[in-house]
């Protein structure tokens, strides 16, 4: 019986990418690279799975138990290479495990399909080694697939031992691989450093599989298996990314504007029926319902839009709820902790902070309304503020349903308003107003006609 373990390889320097990060923390779809490759051991079951790490290790191995919270962690220490890190990891293999996936880390397109199908081959012909190929638009940078007059596989030969000859080969190795663990523990210390860039290769291990056996391949598309190992790839692996989301949504329903302009992270959901406008980001586990708009260049991140709802151009929503119909923006701010009831209106320069507005709630202009309670049906006029804070700790206001708040308006928080009150234009409301109440502060209005300016009034000779 075949048992599977996996060891990724995740403890690069990530030179090419010239940044303090390790390309492996870059998000792809919103999901750190490592964790990309994590779920889809996860989605395989795979039982255990080693995460070879050093560079950046704490941050890495976090990312990775995100998704497999019992993934474990080998600290390679210097890396020398992807065949020093897999020794690395060979004694800390569960002895259950007969074969074992090798993975590169840096692989974030990659599909659990092509992996099963990787893994059935490799038990179906009984290999030592076996791995996904790919016929590179751009070869340079890969390690080329080496094979003889029958189209066998010979060898793998890296970019930098290549001959001119040998560079123009296009079908170059994936870095993903199925190894019989019985023969990777004896083949690996035979692998040797004296290449050019004086590191241990993997690689190296298919020519010595290929002396006993064949070693099957399977070629998988370049945008399925292609590495990040610069900014560019990493460039283009979002995009790839972006285009497949875009696509499915697209079949099932959802009209994009311009479809090459939005970001969307891959736990977004968009049901049939939805516009996205152009240059939107949809982040997180953002939800959208059918028949919601989504304007201009909104950035929205884990929120949830209701039907029919329609969230105007330059909005920013984070960690919120606008429910069916309602409407939001232009430049409207819902910060974490937001809810907008159906058919409310939420308007120009509008800022929510843990707000929650009932149906029917209105304030179109200008306004910060957070820690605040406001119930169905009632008006916020321009430039209202809830002041919620003390400099030191935060207090709520409660607004009951059908209150009127009368333009440029203070509420000083903890403070309660009745169902139906009416807080008069310019009013500090200082306490708690009961229901059907009108407050005000008394302001007196001075009238002077004819008056003139004392710049122009005549000066008396001297
Ligand atoms: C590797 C393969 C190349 C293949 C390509 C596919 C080797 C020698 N070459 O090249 O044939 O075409 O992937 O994308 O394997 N890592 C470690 N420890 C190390 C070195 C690397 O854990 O000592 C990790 C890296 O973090 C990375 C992965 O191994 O996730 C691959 O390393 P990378 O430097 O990207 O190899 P490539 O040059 O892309
Ligand atoms: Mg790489």
């Amino acid at each position: 019986m075949y048992r599977f373990a996996s060891i990724v390889l995740a403890a690069g320097k990530s030179t090419r990418m010239k940044s303090p990060r390790s390309k492996l923390l870059y998000e792809v779809g919103g999901i750190p690279i490592v964790a990309r490759v994590a779920r889809v051991l996860r989605e395989l079951e795979i039982e255990a799975n080693m995460f070879v790490v050093s560079y950046q290790k704490d941050e890495i191995i976090e990312a990775a138990r995100s998704v497999l919270p019992l993934a474990e962690a080998v600290d390679q220490g210097e890396p020398l290479g992807t065949g020093h890190a897999v020794q690395c990891a060979l004694p800390g293999l569960p002895d259950w495990v007969t074969d074992v996936v090798v993975l590169a880390g840096d692989v974030p397109l990659l599909r659990a399909d092509s992996l099963r199908r990787l893994m059935d081959m490799h038990t179906r012909a009984g290999a030592l080694a076996s791995f996904l190929t790919f016929v590179a638009a751009d070869p340079h940078g890969y390690g080329r697939v080496l094979r003889d007059g029958a189209g066998e596989v010979e060898y793998i030969m890296e970019q930098t031992e290549c001959t001119p000859d040998q560079m123009k080969v296009a079908e170059c190795n994936s870095g993903i691989y199925v190894f019989c663990r019985k023969w990777l523990n004896e083949a690996i210390p035979l692998l040797r450093s004296d290449n050019k860039k004086g590191e241990f290769f993997l690689t190296d291990l298919i020519m010595l599989a290929v002396d006993k056996v064949r070693v099957p391949t399977i070629t998988v598309p370049e945008s399925e298996v292609m590495g990040v190992n610069t900014q560019m790839d990493l460039a283009r692996a979002k995009h790839l990314a972006q285009k497949a989301r875009v696509r499915r949504f697209m079949e099932e329903g959802v009209c994009f504007v311009q479809p090459d302009t939005v970001e969307l992270h891959d736990d977004v959901e968009i049901a049939g029926g939805a516009v996205i406008e152009g240059q939107v980001s949809l982040r997180g586990a953002t939800v959208i319902e059918s028949c919601a708009v989504i304007g201009h260049g909104s950035v929205l991140e884990n929120a949830r839009i209701g039907e029919k709802a329609r969230i105007l151009p330059y909005t920013v929503i984070e960690d919120s709820v606008v429910r069916s119909a309602a409407r939001v923006g232009p430049y409207s701010h819902l910060r974490p902790g937001s809810d907008v009831g159906e058919n409310a209106h939420v308007g120009n320069f509008v800022e929510l902070k843990k707000a929650t507005l009932a149906a029917g709630v209105k304030a179109n202009h200008l306004s910060y309304l957070g820690d605040v309670t406001i119930g169905e049906g009632s008006n916020i006029g321009a430039g209202t503020i809830t002041c919620n804070y003390d400099g030191k700790n935060k207090f709520h206001t409660t607004l009951g349903a059908g209150v009127f708040v009368g333009s440029d308006s203070q509420l000083i928080a903890p403070v309660t308003v009745g169902d139906g009150a009416y807080v008069g234009t310019g009013t500090t409301v200082l306490g708690d107003v009961p229901a059907g109440a009108l407050v005000i502060n008394p302001k007196t209005q001075e009238l002077r006609e004819n008056w003139t300016p004392p710049y122009n009034r005549e000066r008396k000779p001297d």
